[in-house]
């Protein structure tokens, strides 16, 4: 029997704030509004969008932010409710599923768990919720 994933050394990958340090999910949560999505260094360093779900909690996903066009760093858009490249207007919802090309596929995802109040990222290599599809990242 091998135990899923949890999180502790070699579990996955500790999300990290712009200066390198974990992000705490206590602060996070306290200093962010429900239905946000912030910006945090994910797998290899990329970066990915952590979505507050609730006062207490967030998705149990991140979103990879490189737009799968050329790769620029995509926005949330607030007020749309979407993700929109500033490089040649490709769109997300708010889950990261591709709604207006060039870009060819959705955002890539990451499943996230919370550990010791850190969040802690591990690779997404089942089916994209969003599509039915296999995850064309993994
Ligand atoms: Fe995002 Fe081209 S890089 S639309």
């Amino acid at each position: 029997f091998i135990p899923p994933a949890s999180g502790g050394a070699g579990g996955g990958t500790t999300a990290k704030d712009e200066l390198g340090n974990n992000v705490k999910v206590s602060q996070f949560l306290s200093s962010h509004n429900v239905g946000d999505r912030t910006l945090v260094q994910g797998l290899k360093g990329d970066p990915t969008y952590i979505v507050v779900e609730s006062k207490e909690a967030i998705a149990d996903y991140g979103i990879n932010a490189i737009c799968t066009h050329l790769g620029c760093v995509v926005p949330w858009n607030v007020a749309e409710n979407k993700f929109k490249c500033p490089c040649h207007g490709s769109q997300y919802d708010a889950t990261g599923k591709v709604v207006r090309g060039p870009a060819p596929k959705s955002l890539a995802l990451a499943h996230t768990t919370v550990n010791d109040d850190q969040i802690v990222l591990t690779p997404w290599t089942e089916t994209d919720f969003r599509t039915g599809e296999p995850a064309w990242w993994s």
